[in-house]
């Protein structure tokens, strides 16, 4: 898989050459390059931004340097003739990032980061960019950072470990928060008291099947408090009655393979 990023601040992308995706890169499994947008640039102070039309606070990408870059990326794309890569537009005006993007991303051969600064990028550059590219305007979360770069850390991030040989052991892919729509259960590990406080004792019993029911009811009851949006999309058609039970004690029915507020039901 090859990853290009392009930056006014390539710097910011130097943690991508640390940890298991450095180790990734190393090894051959992806490919990543970071460009420098100013190098696209043909004014003497390498100009790549300017006021706005209609006015406003702050000041937009200009379009040509971007539209210099993205034509080389992808002129060197390694996808088929006839497909386009895949142009990810980092912005808190996107589709919000999750896992299951993550993992829709992680099947792409290419995938190209365009970090915008400033208020954003000349809108015509990713009306433009749609002939070769497929354009995705991406959100971290409904907050706003003053670039792209460090939702391209974390996207890239969490793109590049579900690439396989990237994490040594995939299973634990499979066991982590959201993978199956759930927050992951807590985890301990030695000594079993510590400051007075004890690992639950099913943990230390070895009885596989009881240690995965309670994993399962501490995910949901931990779901249900933190982050209820996941349950109101959960598929619960196939829980077992002693899940359905732990629902049903956090306040929810199961009306046709999905739980339901009491209160709402
Ligand atoms: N750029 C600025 N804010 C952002 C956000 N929330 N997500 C992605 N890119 C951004």
């Amino acid at each position: 898989m090859r990853f290009d990023v392009v930056s006014i601040f390539p710097e910011y992308l130097a943690p991508l050459d640390l940890s298991l995706i450095g180790k990734a890169r190393t090894e051959g499994l992806l490919e990543l390059a970071v460009h420098d947008l100013r190098s696209y640039t043909q004014d003497r102070h390498r100009t790549v931004d300017d006021t706005p039309y209609g006015g406003g606070a702050g000041m937009v990408m200009k379009p040509e340097p971007w539209a210099q870059s993205l034509t080389d990326i992808a002129a060197a794309s390694p996808v088929a003739e006839g497909s386009r890569p895949t142009l990810i537009v980092p912005s808190p005006a996107g589709e919000v990032f999750n896992q299951s993007l993550a993992y829709e991303l992680a099947e792409e051969e290419h995938l190209v980061f365009a970090c915008g600064r400033y208020e954003g990028i000349d809108e015509r550059v990713l009306e433009w960019a749609a002939d070769s590219y497929i354009v995705r305007p991406v959100s971290l979360g409904d907050y706003v950072l003053n670039g792209g770069e460090v939702a391209v850390l974390a996207m890239v991030e969490a793109i590049g470990r579900l690439i396989p040989g990237v994490v040594g052991n995939p299973e634990s892919l499979i066991e982590e928060s959201h993978s199956d729509g759930l927050l992951e259960y807590p985890v301990y590990t030695k000594p079993s008291s510590w400051r007075e406080r004890d690992v639950p004792d099913v943990l230390l019993s070895g009885n596989h099947g009881k240690i995965a029911k309670f994993r399962k009811e501490l995910q949901l009851r931990r779901t249900a408090q933190r982050r209820p949006d996941l349950i109101d999309i959960l598929d619960v058609s196939n829980f077992s009655k002693t899940e359905k039970n732990v629902l049903w004690e956090l306040g929810y029915a199961v009306v046709n393979g999905r739980a339901v507020r009491r209160e709402d039901s």
